[in-house]
């Protein structure tokens, strides 16, 4: 399928490395179109990745059949008004936290097939979490999937709780990036080297994400580390007295709450 990348950012970027592995065979991945307002963005990206700089906006939807919104969500809008007339008869996909299927609906020609994806920044190892609202897409949705499945597991979720998902799967990976950079900085303090403390840190904590993913509970993962009078028993107590516990539950709600800002 052609693709066009409206914007070509931090998440286009991540995208498009995930979309041009070496692991994905040439007839199965998208062909990638460019096109950024930022000069050099979109010819680095497509030199990067492979895939081609469109002249324009419009050049870019001509050549695509499914139009991915890569802008922030407060350049939606415009993005879109630049471009409205050409998307009759286009996938349009947004990225855009924080904006509605029926904003874009209304932004769009008549029965132009829109939906959101919410991919994380692990799409660039295909690794990613993408939660996918499948708004108007109908019988295009399989083929939706199928391309951004090449880049990670397809999560499909009711709009309504579509921040709240977002919340985890998109920001959860920057929270646990805070929770590694703190490991390793601990690991620093009590004398380890920095490439150390950087590979066991990464490791515990793809470690723990492993188990996570087959143990429901994973309460039961830490009572399991949790010997009584042991090291890791005197660590949890600090971050429980800390109330890591608590602040990182928070932490989720403060980024659904302010989903509803970024428009
Ligand atoms: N970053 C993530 O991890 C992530 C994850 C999931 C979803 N998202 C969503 O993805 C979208 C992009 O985020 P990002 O982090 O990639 O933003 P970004 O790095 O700022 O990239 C957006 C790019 O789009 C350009 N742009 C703005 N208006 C444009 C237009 N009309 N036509 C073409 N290009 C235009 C911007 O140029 P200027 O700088 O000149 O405006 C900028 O280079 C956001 O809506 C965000 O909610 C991001």
């Amino acid at each position: 399928m052609d693709v066009g990348l409206l914007g070509s950012g931090h998440i286009a970027r991540a995208l498009a490395q995930g979309w041009s592995r070496p692991q994905i065979a040439a007839r199965e991945r998208p062909r990638l179109h460019f096109y950024d307002l930022v000069e050099h963005s979109a010819a680095d990206l497509a030199r990067e990745c492979g895939g081609e700089e469109a002249a324009s906006a419009t050049e870019l939807v001509a050549a695509a059949r499914m139009v991915v919104l890569a802008v922030r969500p407060r350049d939606v809008a415009a993005a879109l008004a630049g471009v409205r007339s050409h998307l009759q008869g286009k996938l349009v996909v947004s990225l855009a936290a924080g904006i509605p299927v029926a904003t874009l609906v209304a932004s769009l020609p008549a029965q132009t097939r829109v939906g959101r994806i919410m991919p994380n920044v692990a799409v660039a190892v295909g690794k990613g979490v993408l939660l996918l609202a499948p708004g108007t897409l109908g019988d295009d949705v399989g083929g939706v999937e199928e391309v951004f499945g090449l880049v990670g597991e397809v999560v499909t979720v009711d709009e309504a709780l579509f921040d709240a998902a977002t919340a985890l799967s998109g920001c959860g990976p920057g929270f646990a990036a805070l929770f590694l950079a703190a490991l390793e900085k601990g690991g620093r303090a009590a004398g380890l080297d920095a490439g150390t403390a950087h590979r066991l840190a990464a490791g515990a904590v793809a470690g723990a994400a492993a188990l996570g993913e087959l143990e429901p509970d994973p309460e039961a993962i830490v009572r399991a580390v949790c010997s009584p009078g042991g090291m890791t028993a005197a660590g949890i107590a600090v971050l429980e007295y800390g109330r890591v516990p608590q602040s990182v539950a928070a932490a989720v709600l403060a980024a659904v709450a302010q989903a509803s800002r970024l428009a």
